[in-house]
């Protein structure tokens, strides 16, 4: 159990490694050179009174309580804006200090309503702390005089409150807003006594820029700025450290609780990954844990037309595994597999794949990371022989030049979002690449040096342009090329992107992008001082996902962007355990850390531990499955924490394939879309309810840890083991620990993992083993680890998604902040005041052409389907090209998706589909007929129906 409050030392600390010697209070301090007074004091164990200062901003020096006294000096400095100096002798307890801090509260006690006793904030108010601290005894000034109290409250925002009458104006909230989050929407309006926070002239919270981040809340001092949660439940009691269950940034919490219910997450400082920042979803979109629709009961059913029944734990258990032993007899042992979740934890995704592996008997098992980020697995491990990206989210800190490609941090990965952007501000230059004007182009404070709008597709046609600007002006960093890569290797590449047609003006001529832009890209990547690579979907979900891949390690690698920080490609994850998944064997063709399973040595290990013989062929995809599963050879399927008829692409081949299964088992938090077409189904248990560890995507071992007890009754990694059971091949742990360690066992980059280990370091980057005991942040230091490093050819093929008279337009798909993914869990919280559905994103140019009006219904058809939505027009996408996000079932933007996939992978084409857009009079007939099979799919016996 951790404690609620942290020490708060006022300012951040110095990084400077020469220290200065000071006396406070007759004591004598060492301190870093560059700390203030008030962070040595307290580094001290001494405590300067204080209110505008926290230790997560820079010091203000507005509220003039932390005074101080210097030996030899004039006057009473602020401790939190002076800074130590060699043979300082302060003092922070004076009888005129205490009389100047006494006054300074006085005017803040007048001002403020006198309801301490039922203040939401009681016991957790530095006001209230700091009146105690000073001694105040007394308000001479009374309180009658003009003051802020009958300030109306702003309840606009969902998860908090402003209560301007308790603001001090300290500007705590106005400066996390504009350090931390970058966002920018606080000021303070007026001036003297009339100064107050305003979220813009006159606009309420909800109506503003604010995007809800939280960082203001935390920040304020008073109840001024209140979590609603705190305010309906009450101060919490004790906190347990775990980490968030969204994106891939993987945000460390403090899950703050009574009993066991959580009063609020407060992101942990102490977070490697986000240095005590979050988000909207991860601070407040966790009530889906609690929410009505959850199925706690297992339940199963004879046929997808009948309602489901609940059953006992025992019950369902016995008729899966019976159900898959019959399906295996009637069929064949390879008539069954497993798809492991990305959202869940490393344990429960090696556990299942060992009982896909061991248990089924066949390599039957994939995984969501799939459809997602697997091109990045194969491209980087081909040039630099490990399947991760190369750096940490500090690393950021260092980048002179960032290169944001086919990703949309401030949506996607807000709180990385947030650390790029204050390092933009610093003077770094951003180039985006992406055929949205994402955020990031233009921001507060922020203007990217160029935005390369392309059409969706010509990624690799791009990317090579790049290459050929850097080859072709000498710009090669040739003395890192001699020393980290393989020559042939890169004279054959060198030759091959220096060709005239992958010139930028060839490339120009089709891809959307004028040559001189790409041109200065390349120069100013190339020649800027450390540049960095991120990307994100937009640059794997392709048919040359993988060799845009490799085409951006060619770049680093040329460069010599690789192998120290500020530098390196930097694959930002989508789901939380995107890394994980992958890394613990989820694919059918690998085994825990990536070794094939027709390497006899890895496989005789593992038949070793786990007493039966292992199939040395790879298994089915999951796309693989539903054509085999179509054909009638595969037949069933237990799916843990995945929703493939919404997630995966061509929804209709999904659900036809899926309808053909005879037994379909899906292990959930609630009844998803995939669902509808299962036989028995396993309740599943939240982040809140289990112990295991999250990958990020940084490499980054971080543990989830349980603050209530599982409300299904059975955390998932128990159901799983107890499917086994009931298979007949048993699984024997009494605790997620006992699975990291059989992990590190086997898994050579996790050799030295450990619950101990993550208890004691907080969280370790992989590699961690005997040569990196305390794990690895940047890779590929002093070489690669596949030793020299390995240009690849990146020849340009267009996709055989192309446009034409019948389907005139891309769409292209992308995520927005407030939503996660498929939306089952965020659509089941406060966050859909923000995006209720999903919207089409059409240029005015294209809207007008076709008489679309915005808002208006609109039907979008391609090749695979027809979905409808309703019209967004904005010119953030180009003519010709559509957008929309994919967050809500009634949407099924994946109907429309094709089944076009990457070359090497099988990563679906999600990204470019050709579709014409036309007005319609709302939903498809698809849409129609699936609403009204789902809800049919969806009704659950009532004791009587089951009794007849
Ligand atoms: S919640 Fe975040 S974005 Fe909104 S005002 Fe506060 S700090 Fe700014
Ligand atoms: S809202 Fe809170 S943090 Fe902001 S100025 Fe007022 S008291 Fe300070
Ligand atoms: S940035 Fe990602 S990991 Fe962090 S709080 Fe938001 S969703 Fe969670
Ligand atoms: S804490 Fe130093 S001036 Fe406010």
């Amino acid at each position: 159990m951790g404690l609620i409050h942290e020490t708060d030392y006022g300012t951040k600390p110095s990084t400077t490694a020469k220290t200065v010697t000071l006396t406070i209070d007759g004591t004598k301090v060492e301190v870093a050179e560059g700390t203030s007074i008030m962070r040595a004091a307290m580094e001290a164990g001494i405590q300067v009174p204080k209110l505008c200062a926290t230790d997560t901003l820079d010091a203000f020096g507005s509220c003039r309580l932390c005074l101080v006294e210097i030996q030899g000096r004039n006057g009473t400095p602020a401790s939190c804006t002076t800074l130590v100096t060699d043979g300082l002798v302060v003092s922070t307890q004076t009888p005129r200090l205490k009389q100047l801090r006494r006054g300074v509260m006085e005017l803040y006690i007048s001002d403020h309503p006198l309801d301490c006793l039922t203040c939401a904030a009681n016991g957790d108010c530095e006001l209230q702390d700091m009146a105690g601290a000073v001694g105040l005894r007394e308000v001479r000034y009374g309180y009658e005089g003009e003051n802020h109290l009958g300030l109306a409250k702003d309840e606009s925002n969902p998860y908090f409150t402003f209560d301007s009458s308790k603001c001090i104006a300290c500007s705590r909230c106005v400066r996390a807003c504009e350090e931390t989050q970058g966002t920018f929407a606080l000021t303070i309006e007026g001036r003297g006594f009339g100064s107050r926070v305003s979220a813009g002239a006159g606009d309420a919270f909800l109506d503003s820029d604010c995007v809800s981040c939280g960082a203001c809340v935390q920040a304020c001092p008073t109840a001024t700025l209140t979590e609603k949660s705190v305010i309906e439940i009450g101060q919490p009691e004790h906190s347990v450290v775990t980490t968030c269950a969204y994106c891939g940034v993987g945000c460390s919490f403090k899950a703050e609780m009574r009993g066991e219910e959580v009063v609020r997450m407060v992101p942990y400082k102490d977070g490697k990954a986000n240095r005590g920042h979050s988000c909207v979803k991860g601070r407040f979109a966790w009530g889906y844990a609690t929410h009505k629709d959850r199925i706690l009961n297992p339940m199963i059913r004879a046929s997808i037309k009948d309602p489901w029944r609940e059953v006992s734990w025992d019950e369902a258990l016995a008729h899966a595994a019976s159900e898959f032993k019959r399906i295996q007899a009637k069929y064949g042992r390879d008539a069954v597999g497993g798809i492991t979740s990305s959202r869940c934890t490393n344990e429960e995704t090696y556990l299942v794949q060992k009982l896909v592996r061991a248990g089924f008997g066949n390599n039957n098992v994939d995984t969501c990371a799939r459809v997602c980020h697997s091109p990045t697995g194969y491209g980087l491990s081909t040039t630099y022989g490990t399947s991760a990206g190369t750096q940490d989210f500090d690393s950021v800190e260092h980048a002179d030049v960032v290169v944001v490609i086919g990703a949309n941090p401030t949506d996607g990965h807000p709180v990385f979002a947030s650390r790029l952007k204050k390092r933009l501000r610093e003077g770094a230059k951003l180039i985006v690449i992406d055929p949205r004007r994402i955020d990031l182009v233009r921001t507060p404070h922020i203007a990217a040096a160029h935005h390369l709008p392309l059409r969706p597709g010509t990624n690799v046609a791009v990317l090579t342009a790049l290459a050929h600007v850097i080859v072709t002006e000498g710009l090669v960093n040739e003395e890192f090329v001699r020393a980290n890569c393989d020559l042939a290797e890169f004279n054959r590449w060198a030759a091959f992107v220096a060709e005239e047609r992958n010139s930028p003006e060839e490339i120009a001529t089709f891809a959307g992008v004028a040559a001189e832009t790409i041109r200065a890209a390349a120069r100013l990547y190339a020649t800027g001082g450390n540049a960095a690579i991120y990307y994100g979907l937009g640059v794997t979900e392709h048919s040359q996902g993988s060799t845009s891949v490799m085409a951006i390690a060619n770049l680093a690698m040329a460069t010599g962007n690789i192998g120290r920080p500020g530098v390196g490609v930097n694959p930002l994850r989508g789901q939380n355990n995107v890394q994980g998944a992958c890394d613990m064997g989820s694919f059918p063709h690998e085994l825990s850390g990536y070794r094939h399973v027709s390497d006899d040595g890895a496989r005789a290990m593992f038949e070793g531990l786990w007493g039966v013989k292992l199939e040395k062929e790879p298994g089915l995809r999951i796309p693989n499955m539903l054509d085999a599963a179509v054909h009638g050879t595969f037949k069933g399927l237990y799916i843990q924490g995945e929703d493939i008829l919404q997630s995966d692409p061509d929804t209709r081949h999904v659900a036809a394939g899926l309808a053909a299964m005879e037994c379909v088992i899906v292990q959930d938090l609630f009844l998803n879309e995939t669902a509808n077409y299962a036989h028995i189904f396993f309740p599943g248990s939240t982040f809140l309810e289990k112990d295991g560890t999250f990958t990020n995507a940084e490499r980054r071992i971080q543990r989830v840890r349980k603050v209530m007890s599982p409300r299904n009754g059975m955390g998932d990694w128990e159901v799983t083991l107890a499917f086994a059971r009931a298979l007949g091949f048993t699984m024997d742990y009494d605790h997620p620990r006992q699975i990291m360690d059989e992990i590190a066992a086997v898994t050579p980059t996790f050799k030295g993992v450990s619950y101990a280990k993550l208890d004691e370091l907080g969280s370790v980057q992989w590699p961690c083993n005997d040569k990196a005991p305390e794990g690895t942040p940047v890779m590929h230091v002093g070489g690669f680890v596949r030793g020299k490093g390995r240009f690849m050819i990146t020849e340009y093929v267009a996709t055989d998604e192309r446009v034409g008279p019948r389907f005139p337009l891309l769409l292209t798909t992308g995520r927005i902040l407030s939503q996660y993914n498929v939306g089952a869990q965020t659509r089941r919280t406060a966050n859909v005041v923000w995006h209720e559905e999903d919207r089409l994103e059409i240029n005015p140019h294209d809207a007008e052409e076709r008489g679309i009006r915005d808002g208006d219904w609109v039907a979008v058809r391609s090749r695979a389907g027809e979905t409808a939505l309703r019209a967004l027009i904005t010119d953030r996408v180009a003519a010709g090209v559509v957008y929309t996000t994919f967050h809500h079932p009634d949407t099924q933007a994946n109907v429309v998706t094709t089944d076009y996939s990457d070359w090497a992978t099988n990563c679906p084409e999600y990204k470019v589909t050709a579709v014409q857009c036309m007005p319609s009079n709302g939903p498809s007939d698809w849409q129609s007929r699936y609403r009204e099979h789902a809800d049919r799919s969806r009704r659950i016996a009532k004791p009587a129906e089951v009794a007849e």
